[in-house]
């Protein structure tokens, strides 16, 4: 059925926002107070979905999406908006994840974003059209559909990694590969080739090191299910034979040279598919803005430096930076990282110890085993930066802890806000929020927040 509606407001997702008979409509591609025609979806979360049309009037807040492929590819949502409103809805996704937890009049900077053409990761979607001998679709996925839409060229992509795309897809074309992760480490690029049903068989394995060495790809892994599928099937109910869940295995096939992250002159080791911010200049920003935050020269006692909880650390993108920052006449600050990956522990361990710095760094799962508040006592400022699903736990031992200072870096405005809200009650006021943009015309986001103590 296709109906006129005028759009209302840009929804969280980027989509145009609209409301009929009391349902709300979603319609990708439209911008607040255009008139528009549309033909009625599927119903969607808390709405339903529509098809633009037509647009009959254009709003003066639209801007020429720079990527021939906007609009059938997923990765991009928000390239039809100017700049300005652009920056106000990418800030008013925060804030009104923070209204939704009563808290409603915090204080904002304003937006930094990540220029284009500066991503250094990106899952890449293959798929093989069986049928159409040796066709390979490699892109991204079209909004809410498995579907893959093929990409030649990507706008928020790092150069050296859009010029991938086509060997890449090459490649795809003689493997099984579903999924194609692509990192810009310090030395090269690192790739992992994901969803191989097994090992590769020794004449795959030689292609992919050509692959690798005629690229000049720093490392090449494969994951892919154990070998030996046959004998380690189990009877279930009913003695049926069912195939047991075998865990995907990780596996180096060619690595030429060194793959690497620099911390502040720190050389880490960068294990396969170990976490990296996506852009190198949202990294320095986090950085800044939580050492900035955070003021260690003034937590800093007498002869000692300041002691700091790194929390979901990573290799130590934010640790290695606090660590070296004392002034060379000044006591060094002390680190204690805690990270839930044994691998990057390893690497930030075997990192700090060659570092001269005073960092340490523990395997820990924090969701499940966040640190106590008599463990968090030591502490004069602790920084956590979790996973999407946020921090709950460990912001309810930090509300009940005597932590100076906390800095709060979180990608997901949703469980930041419910962990502010936490802390917030707890006695901590929010004392700087700065939203960064790594996500370049998502409807991600990042942030960092800074609390102190009430009185402090
Ligand atoms: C957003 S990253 C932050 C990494 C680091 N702070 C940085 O800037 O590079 C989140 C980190 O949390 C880790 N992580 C996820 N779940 C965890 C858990 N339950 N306990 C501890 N660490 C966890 C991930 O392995 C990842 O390194």
């Amino acid at each position: 059925m296709q109906c006129e509606l005028t759009i209302e407001a840009l929804g969280t997702g980027g989509d145009g926002i609209a409301r009929r008979d009391g349902v709300k409509l979603y319609v990708p591609g439209a911008l607040p107070g255009e008139r528009v025609r549309v033909e009625l979806g599927q119903a969607a979360p808390g709405g339903r979905r529509a098809r633009l049309l037509e647009r009959l009037t254009e709003s003066p807040q639209r801007a020429s999406p720079p990527c021939e492929y906007f609009g059938d590819c997923g990765g991009c949502v928000a390239q039809h908006v100017a700049a300005r409103p652009y920056a106000d809805w990418k800030v008013d996704i925060i804030r009104d994840a923070l209204a939704h937890r009563g808290l409603a009049d915090i204080a904002m900077a304003p937006l930094i974003t990540s220029p284009r053409a500066t991503r250094r990761r990106a899952r890449l979607a293959v798929a093989h059209r069986r049928r159409a001998r040796g066709a390979v679709v490699l892109g991204f996925r079209r909004r809410g559909s498995e579907e893959v839409v093929d990409v030649e060229r990507c706008t928020v992509l790092l150069p050296a990694l859009e010029a991938l795309l086509k060997p890449l897809r090459g490649l795809a074309a003689e493997t099984d590969v579903a999924e194609i992760s692509l990192t810009q480490a310090h030395e090269g690029i690192d790739i992992i080739l994901h969803g191989f049903d097994a090992p590769p068989d020794l004449e795959t394995r030689e292609a992919l090191a050509a692959f690798t060495h005629a690229q000049g790809i720093q490392r090449l892994s494969v994951e892919s299910l154990a070998a030996e599928r046959g004998r380690k099937r189990a009877r279930g109910h009913g003695g049926r034979v069912k195939r047991q869940r075998q865990a995907p295995v990780l596996e180096i096939i060619a690595q030429p040279g060194p793959v690497r992250a620099c911390f502040a002159g720190v050389w880490v080791d960068l294990p396969p598919g170990a976490f990296l911010q996506p852009t190198a200049a949202g990294e320095d920003t986090i950085r800044r803005l939580v050492h900035d935050g955070l003021g260690l020269t003034d937590l800093a006692q007498g002869k000692r430096g300041a002691r700091v909880a790194d929390l979901y650390a990573g290799l130590g993108g934010i640790g290695f930076a606090l660590a070296s920052s004392a002034a060379e006449s000044a006591p060094p600050h002390q680190v204690a990282m805690f990270e839930g990956s044994a691998e990057m522990v390893s690497a930030a361990g075997a990192a700090a110890r060659q570092s001269g710095y005073s960092v340490t760094a523990e395997v820990r799962d924090l969701a499940r085993r966040p640190l106590s508040v008599s463990e968090l006592k030591p502490y004069d400022a602790v920084v956590f930066d979790p996973p999407r699903a946020g921090a709950r736990a460990q912001a309810e031992a930090l509300a009940a802890s005597g932590v100076a200072r906390i800095a709060a870096v979180s990608c997901n405005a949703a469980s930041f806000a419910r962990d502010a809200r936490i802390l917030i009650d707890g006695g901590y006021r929010m004392c700087t929020l700065t939203p960064i943009d790594q996500f370049l015309w998502s409807s991600h986001v990042e942030l960092v927040a800074i609390f102190g103590r009430d009185g402090d």
